[in-house]
């Protein structure tokens, strides 16, 4: 593997051994112990419960800085990707690693457009939720379905797994969008190939049969750049589980099934979705800014947590939720829509940054404090938003899995464990016990 390198050796003493570890160099110049003989050599483990200090895998797909605030992929800032490029042009450069040329470009996204139908079969699962099942839980299922349809996912050739990712980043949109019909009782609007993807999933998402829509570009734009924004970040809790899962060597479709619930909970995805029930009820209710984030700062006795703040890595601001700001600014301006909601984060927001609590534990806004309003503003209901960056992080989950299982040094992901529990313990019968 290039882009790393050994620089040395660190020294690590217990009780009267020393013994050696080699320190590698990444290619930004972070650092990082090889501990792979350590439990050999010394009979000890590393503990990380959150597996902040712990690295996982050698990665050449996106870098993040989190003190100076940068995301790359592939080596170009999210900046840059966020005002040129499109969802399907960062999708290639992440799973196949350069910028795609003209041809190149253009043979995927028919390859994604031509495979945005679903199995006709499929869509008879959708009437077997109820009306009030969440998305995600509709979506992690008929992803990990689609095993059973393409069994040429068991194939590890590369044009059976070019073939399961074009299926993979086309169906999820239109899975998606079935899965929001299905919950307001509306009959399924199938992709139609002349309309991009973001265009599309609109289309789908929207349109009925008893009138014509067309799609408003300011919405598509929009769309398209929170795509982008979400398409990956590193080794965060859903992608470790798509990697996880999938160094079992399971199936593309099962992994990132599993990617998909890790990706659900409030404090990973989920919190687009938590960020918008806070401002909510902070308009509702009425609510002094001051004193909700005084709730905040006392979070141990409330429980309440500022949603779409705080980020493991990054410990100065989100650069995507710089971009976000913007873009909400930009998109309700555009369609002449005031939004109290955005009038509360942004006050929130200036709070909060002036205040000792956030200062002294670096908590800035992350990616998911102005998504909801943008995702809002385009008329994404509030149960859509996490499936929505589910939708953007496809490619991000399917660039690492196939970096994982492309990489000679695959390995499945086995961490260890200190045992707490009773040493030894008699087995007693059932009718003695209490
Ligand atoms: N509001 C109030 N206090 C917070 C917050 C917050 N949003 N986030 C962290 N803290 C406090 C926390 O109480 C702790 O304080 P103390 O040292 O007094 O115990 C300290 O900051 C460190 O928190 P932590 O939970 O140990 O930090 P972490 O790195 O394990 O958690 C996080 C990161 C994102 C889970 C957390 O900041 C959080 O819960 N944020 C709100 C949920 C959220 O916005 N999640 C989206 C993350 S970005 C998108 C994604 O990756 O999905």
């Amino acid at each position: 593997m290039s882009g790393y390198k050994k620089i040395g050796e660190a020294e690590l003493k217990i009780e009267n051994k020393v013994i050696k570890l080699p320190l590698f160099e990444g290619a930004e110049k972070e650092h990082a112990i090889d501990i792979g003989n350590l439990r050999s050599e010394t009979g000890s483990i590393t503990m990380d419960p959150g597996y902040g200090n712990t690295g996982s895998c050698f990665s050449s797909i996106t870098y993040i800085d989190g003190e100076k605030g940068i995301l790359k992929h592939r080596g170009i800032p999210i900046e840059e990707l966020a005002e040129k490029s499109s969802f399907l042009e960062v999708s290639y450069l992440l799973i196949y690693g350069h910028l795609p040329g003209k041809k190149e470009l253009n043979d995927f996204t028919t390859s994604v457009t031509r495979h945005s139908m679903i199995h006709e079969d499929m869509k008879r699962f959708f009437n077997n939720y109820p009306a009030t099942a969440h998305p995600m839980s509709i979506i992690s299922s008929m992803i990990c379905s689609l095993s059973s349809y393409y069994p040429d996912c068991f194939n590890s050739d590369p044009a059976s797994v070019d073939l399961n990712i074009a299926r993979l980043i086309a169906k999820v949109n239109t899975i998606a969008a079935f899965s929001y019909k299905k919950s307001i009782g509306q009959p399924f609007i199938g992709p139609i190939n002349r309309l991009s993807y973001v265009e599309n999933f609109l289309h789908m998402m929207f349109a009925v049969p008893a009138e014509p829509y067309t799609v408003e570009p300011v919405f598509a734009k929009a769309l398209e750049l929170f795509l982008i924004l979400h398409a990956d970040h590193e080794q965060n809790c859903s992608t470790s589980t798509v990697r996880m899962v999938g160094s079992s060597l399971a199936n593309l479709y099962a992994s990132i099934s599993a990617g998909i619930c890790a990706l659900w909970g409030p404090l990973h995805g989920g919190a687009n979705q938590a960020v918008i029930e806070m401002l909510t009820r902070i308009e509702k209710e009425r609510m002094d800014v001051k004193d909700f984030v005084q709730q905040v700062k006392d979070n141990k006795k409330s429980g309440i947590r500022l949603m779409g703040f705080g980020h493991r890595v990054y410990k100065s601001f989100d650069p995507r939720a710089k971009i976000l700001k913007k873009a909400c600014d930009d998109v309700l301006k555009k369609i002449g829509k005031h939004t109290a909601l955005l009038d509360i984060a942004k006050r929130l927001e200036e709070t909060a940054l002036k205040d000792s609590y956030f200062i002294e534990r670096k908590l800035y806004p992350n990616v998911d404090f102005y998504s909801g309003i943008l995702l809002q503003a385009i008329g994404i209901p509030v149960n859509m938003f996490t499936v929505m960056f589910a939708i953007g992080r496809m490619p991000g989950w399917i660039a690492q899995w196939k970096e994982m299982l492309e990489s000679p040094d695959l390995k499945i992901g086995r961490p260890r464990q200190i045992y707490t529990g009773p040493v030894t313990q008699p087995y007693v019968p059932i009718d003695q016990r209490i």
